[in-house]
Formats: C-alpha cells, structure tokens, sequence
C-alpha cells in the first residue's frame, strides 16, 4: 500500500479530522464531485436522471459505528421511508446499507431484524438490498446476518472484498446457498496478515472470484462487478459472452461521479449498469477512502479550496 493510501485511510478514521473539515464550504464543494447533495432528495432526483439514460441506481444514506440506539433505530426508520418513496416513483433504484449504520455494534439483533425488515420492504418494491462490506473485524458478522436473512429472503446480496485473503472460502460459502455478490476490491486500511499488500495480487483476485462468480450467475440470483477498472469489466464480459451467461444474471455497479461516461457506454452496449448514488452529512469518511483509491483527487480539494 503506498504511503499517501496509509495516511488518507488512517485520516479518514479521526473524528478531530471530520470535525474540521464538515462545514467548510471548500470542501463541500469538494465532495459535489462525488454525491449529488447532502440531502435524500439530491439523491432520488440523481436516481430519476440516471433513469431516464437507461442507468439504474442504488442509494445509500452515509454513515457508520453509531453507538446508540435510538440512532439505528432511526436509520431504519429513513431506509423504510426512502424504500416507500422509490416504490412510489417507480424508480428502478436499490439500496445498499452498512450494518455498523444499522446498530451492528449496539445491538447486533436489533441490527437483523432492521436488515430483514428492509429487505421485505425491497423485495414488495421488486429491489433489491445490498449489504456493504466494512473492515475486516465486520466480515464475520455481516455475513452471519447476511446468511440469517439470505435463508428466508432471496432479494438480498452481500459485498466481498477481493483484498481480503479469506475471501475464496467466504465467495464459496455465499455462492453454495445460491446468494448474490457484489464483488469489490476493498476500501479500508488492513493488515497485510489478512488483505493483500500489493494492488496487482488484489487485481489477479478479482479477477480470479468474479470468473467463479460469473459461472454461478443467473436472473435469480444475480451477480455485480462493483468496480471502475474497465479492462476487468470489458474481460469479464467477453468471459460472459463466451460462456452464454444472460446479459441479466449479472451487472456492473459503480460509483456517482466516477467514469460516469463510461457508465453510459456501457450500458448503451447493453449491460446493466447501477450507479451507487451517497447522499448525508456525515461524508468525511467515506470521501477520505475516495481520496485515498486515487490520491490525484487531492488535486481537486486543494483546487477547490484555493477557489475559496
Ligand atoms: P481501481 O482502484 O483499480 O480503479 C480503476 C480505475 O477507476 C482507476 O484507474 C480510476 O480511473 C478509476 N477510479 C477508481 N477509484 C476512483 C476514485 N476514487 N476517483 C476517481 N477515479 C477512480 N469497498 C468496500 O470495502 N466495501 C464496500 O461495501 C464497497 N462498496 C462499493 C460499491 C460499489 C458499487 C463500488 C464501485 C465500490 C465499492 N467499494 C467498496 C469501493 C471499492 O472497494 C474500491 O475501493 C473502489 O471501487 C476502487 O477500486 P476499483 O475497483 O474501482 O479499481
């Protein structure tokens, strides 16, 4: 991992940090690039363009590790009014949530029944409800919740992270109950005893799960390359071809403001194409981890505050 990756991940961690930076106009601009606007609405009128160019989308309300209750409770309470909203419009629009945003380090079982009571929720809406992935210390949980729920519910997927040396066994153990993925290649600052140190082994992992996810594809259980690398995407989709897999049993999400011209491209190519759309205050650290995938993005903060 190279030195600026480090410290942006280990910045992206300080409360002190976020504290500053919050209400700073400057870096508010900054974020724009990546989320169409703090509040709820910003995102459902994204999800409505994207719509009209043939894109879907996925929201997702920003933050994690709340530490108390009322606080789970009421991001639950936001999930379930968003899914009723989304359903009314008709929006071809998922979710995508963090358990530690949901109570998982609160109240784990608290925690479950939200996941199960949205996933109802999307399933009545014909969506989706897609469980992010987080540190490593989460994995085991989250997929313990994830399984609970996937038993009863098919219309829930999970994140793996291809850095993630234990990955395999974990891609094994979701593809044998029949469930869907959303591979990534890992966002959070790891020990090289659990996550691959350098970025090319992460690749050839990536690479080497999503031919196995791919294989496992089907409409029913629909597997996600969540990922910008293009030359990935443009080889799994020869594989797919190749291998007869339908155009619908798998899809490619990636980011709001990133490669959004590909994007289109793509799905004008006729892939199926989700857009991951943020919205909330509570930015900083999950802006700090798109600074840090890419740390010529500090170029546009540093512009944005000289443009102050
Ligand atoms: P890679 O880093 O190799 O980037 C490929 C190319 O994409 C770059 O060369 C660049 O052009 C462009 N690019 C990538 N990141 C960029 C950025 N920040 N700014 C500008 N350009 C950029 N992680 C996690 O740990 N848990 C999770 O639940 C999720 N969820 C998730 C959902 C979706 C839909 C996506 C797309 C990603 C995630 N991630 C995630 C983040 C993921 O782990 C990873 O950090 C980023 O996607 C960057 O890796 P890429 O696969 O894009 O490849």
């Amino acid at each position: 991992m190279s030195l600026a990756r480090a410290a942006l991940l280990r910045a992206s961690r300080s409360a002190w940090l976020a504290e500053q930076f919050r209400d700073r106009e400057f870096a508010r601009r900054a974020v724009r690039r990546f989320m169409p606007g703090e509040n709820v609405g910003a995102a459902i009128g994204a999800a409505a363009s994207l719509a009209a160019s043939g894109l879907g989308s996925v929201l997702t309300a920003l933050g994690e590790r709340v530490n108390t209750r009322a606080d789970a409770e009421a991001v639950r309470t936001h999930y379930l009014e968003v899914l009723d909203f989304i359903h009314a419009q008709g929006l071809p629009t998922h979710l995508s949530v963090k358990l530690t945003h949901l109570g998982l380090d609160v109240d784990p079982a608290f925690c479950a029944e939200s996941v199960e009571a949205l996933v109802e929720r999307s399933a009545a809406s014909g969506t989706m409800l897609w469980i992010d992935m987080e540190e490593s210390h989460y994995v085991d949980a989250t997929l313990g919740i994830y399984h609970r729920v996937q038993a009863k519910h098919s219309r829930v997927g999970v994140c793996l992270q291809a850095y993630l040396r234990r990955t395999p066994a974990d891609l094994d153990s979701v593809l044998a109950t029949g469930g869907s993925v959303r591979l990534v290649k890992g966002a959070y600052r790891e020990a090289e005893a659990v996550a691959f140190g350098r970025k090319a082994e992460t690749d050839n992992a990536y690479l080497t799960l999503a031919n196995r996810m791919l294989r496992a594809a089907t409409r029913d259980r629909v597997q996600v390359l969540g990922t910008h690398d293009l030359a990935l995407v443009n080889h799994l989709r020869r594989h797919a071809v190749t291998a007869a897999i339908p155009d619908d049993a798998w899809e490619v999400h990636m980011l709001y403001g990133i490669r959004a011209r590909e994007q289109r491209a793509l799905a004008a190519n006729g892939v199926t194409v989700r857009v991951l759309i943020s919205y909330g205050t509570h930015w900083f650290p999950w802006y700090v981890r798109r600074l840090a995938e890419r740390p010529a993005n500090m170029w546009f903060l540093l512009r944005s505050l000289v443009g102050s």
